[in-house]
């Protein structure tokens, strides 16, 4: 954690009063224990921020935001978990304790950071400079690109030398060539003794990271160069496929719209920010990676992912890169992929540019009507497939099927696929079962059958997190979490009757292995609840998660029945969600069994978990413990 280290954490934390350091930044009013205030992350005109200085929170009731005094910085200042730490300790005179190695290492960064930073400015002043900027103006007026639009982007230009921004930067900046050499912003020279501005002569567009800070360059070239985008190289603070072009400027609009759109290049990011799909983020030539898609998916709480590549290309491209990939990752994240078909063979730049003319819509328009009719990915692969060659005749059908075939075979849900072929042998007309069967010999061939998922695609999404049932064992765990809060003796009931349980999400199993971790090493409950923070700061996930229940304990605490029975019907609904989700699997399997054995063993233990699911709801507190015990060893080993 580059120097900061558990005890700095909690040093710090024992030292800025989350009260003081909110107060900085939002006027607050007392009421009662709560101190209230207009959120400083939303637009808004009654007060629904609060701070709490005795369990060292904040929430907003209206956006939701919350967290400790970390977060709060992390969120206000748009600044990592790490340098949260840091500015309150430089701030408090906590003194970090750091391996040399960590400290370098955090110096280099934050001194490339800071190289990018002003060659974003130098290169912005370029392109305003009268005499340095023409060709550069001239070829975004060309394209249509508004004044504010270069402000929000902080579009630049490279001049047309060989050591601009060389000697800008050694002499402004006093940084070495060697230095610059190191963030990719200039080259040496391989024979000479000698360096030399990377982009020259190249429209610039920073690449900046979530929080706004300039990471890397893609220069567009304003010549004849034969590379049209050069980018900036992989450097200790950029690295490929991670980042997500204009995330920092979209995702609020994201949030807003509940919804992201996808596209590949600079200016079909750009173009669209213009005409007000400000939800637009870019790859940047390559197809989603899985990390982006995670980037994405946080700020959409439907998962709605819109991909908009070249209407000609894209089906093409999107088999051709991995629609495996893409749809791996869909429903592994739980992402309701759809693709955006633009017409005339544009890219979302080009379309978007589209004037209305006699006959002709604006280009805005059929955008927006691409997106509203977007249909889901395998749907659209599934047209492209057949439209790649002709199904006429007996020879057509033949082949129009061959195409579909891995197509529908990568389709994990059972019976979705069993859908898909009915519905596709009717279009196609051809009997279905040899279509299932051409499908279920594709599936074995490559491996393809349950057994083929990898581990993170099992991972309950968030959207099934939602639903009714999910959600009220994720409630469940909430409160089984809140209880060892309550009070010290109840910590020590719970911690004991949880010993071996595992929480079915993630965030939650991870704030019980911090409780675990803490042990009985703590004086109050307030005293373990702040070790807890401590622990988790770094995990921002748990860390909300923790907050949500933390929220919870004085609901929990109000309960009338004893901590023993509280449990215990907690711990059955966890038992029940366990078992439901294997059964759930397990019906999955049996719809794509392959043998009768196989088909028989399935239905056998299909039958023993309902038993056992059954025999859950007779238990209740006033039987024996060893009862319930007992029945959940015997589902555990079941859903094993
Ligand atoms: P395209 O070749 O489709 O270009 O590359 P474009 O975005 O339509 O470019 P304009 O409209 O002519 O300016 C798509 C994306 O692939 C990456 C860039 O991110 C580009 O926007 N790319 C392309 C490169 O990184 N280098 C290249 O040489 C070409
Ligand atoms: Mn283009």
């Amino acid at each position: 954690m580059k120097g900061v280290t558990q005890e700095v954490i909690a040093d710090v934390r024992s030292r800025a009063n989350i009260l003081e350091v909110v107060a900085e930044h939002v006027v607050l009013k007392r009421t009662g224990k709560e101190h209230k205030g207009r959120c400083p992350f939303h637009d808004e005109k009654t007060p629904s921020f609060h701070v709490n200085p005795d369990k060292g929170i904040y929430k907003c009731f209206g956006c939701g935001e919350g967290g400790d005094v970390f977060a709060f910085i992390q969120k206000y200042r748009g600044i990592d978990f790490i340098d949260s730490v840091r500015e309150l300790a430089h701030k408090y005179g906590v003194q970090l304790v750091e391996s040399v190695e960590e400290k370098q290492q955090y110096d280099r960064r934050t001194a490339i950071l800071l190289l990018y930073q002003q060659a974003s400015e130098f290169y912005a002043r370029m392109l305003k400079d009268p005499n340095q900027g023409i060709v550069a103006r001239e070829y975004l007026a060309k394209r249509g690109v508004t004044d504010e639009i270069i402000e929000r982007f902080k579009l630049g230009y490279a001049p047309n030398n060989w050591d601009s921004l060389l000697n800008y930067l050694t002499t402004a900046a006093h940084a070495s060539p060697v230095t610059l050499a190191e963030a990719g912003l200039v080259r040496k020279h391989p024979e000479r003794n000698s360096h030399y501005d990377l982009f020259r002569h190249r429209l610039m567009i920073p690449i900046f990271d979530e929080q706004g800070r300039v990471i890397a360059f893609g220069g567009r070239t304003l010549g004849d160069d034969q590379v049209k985008y050069l980018n900036s190289p992989e450097t200790p603070i950029y690295t490929k496929g991670q980042h997500l072009f204009a995330l920092n400027l979209a995702k609020e609009s994201i949030k807003a719209r509940d919804a992201v759109i996808v596209v590949e290049g600079y200016f079909d990011a750009i173009t669209p920010h213009q005409y007000g799909f400000t939800n637009t983020v870019a790859t940047l030539g390559t197809a989603l990676t899985e990390a982006q898609a995670k980037s994405l998916v946080r700020f959409t709480e439907s998962k709605r992912v819109f991909l908009a590549f070249d209407a000609d290309a894209a089906g093409a491209k999107a088999v051709e890169r991995g629609s495996e990939t893409l749809n791996t990752i869909a429903e592994g994240i739980g992402i309701d992929l759809r693709v955006i078909r633009i017409p005339g063979g544009k890219d979302p730049d080009e379309c978007l540019r589209t004037q209305a003319q006699d006959g002709v819509e604006a280009g805005s328009e059929s955008f927006a009507r691409a997106l509203e009719q977007a249909p889901a990915l395998i749907d659209y692969q599934l047209e492209q497939a057949m439209a790649a060659g002709k199904t006429e005749g007996h020879l057509g059908k033949i082949e129009s099927a061959k195409r579909l075939v891995p197509i529908l075979a990568q389709m994990k849900n059972a019976v979705a696929r069993g859908e898909y072929i009915r519905q596709w042998a009717l279009k196609l007309g051809i009997r279905e079962e040899e279509l299932l069967s051409d499908v279920g010999q594709f599936r074995r061939d490559n491996g393809l059958g349950p057994r083929a998922q990898s581990q993170w695609q099992r991972k309950p999404s968030q959207s099934q997190a939602r639903g009714s049932l999910r959600s009220g064992y994720y409630e469940a765990e909430q409160r089984i979490i809140a209880l060892y809060l309550t009070s010290r003796d109840d910590y020590d009931l719970v911690q004991r009757a949880m010993a071996d349980e595992e929480l079915i999400t993630p965030a939650h199993q991870r704030v019980k292995e911090a409780l675990d971790g803490i042990g009985s090493l703590f004086d109050t409950v307030q005293d373990l609840q702040y070790k807890l923070m401590d622990r988790l700061a770094p995990d921002k996930e748990a860390a909300t998660a923790l907050i949500e229940v933390i929220l919870k304990v004085e609901e929990v605490r109000k309960q009338n029945a004893p901590i023993h029975v509280l449990l215990l019907q907690l711990r059955v609904r966890l038992l029940q969600e366990r078992a439901s989700r294997a059964l759930a699997k397990l019906r999955t399997m049996l719809s794509s069994a392959q043998d009768d054995s196989e088909q028989a063993q399935l239905q056998s233990k299909i039958f023993e978990l309902q038993g056992l699911d059954r025999n859950l709801t007779v238990i209740s507190p006033d039987s024996d413990p060893s009862e319930f015990e007992t029945l959940r060893r015997k589902i555990l080993t079941a859903v094993a």
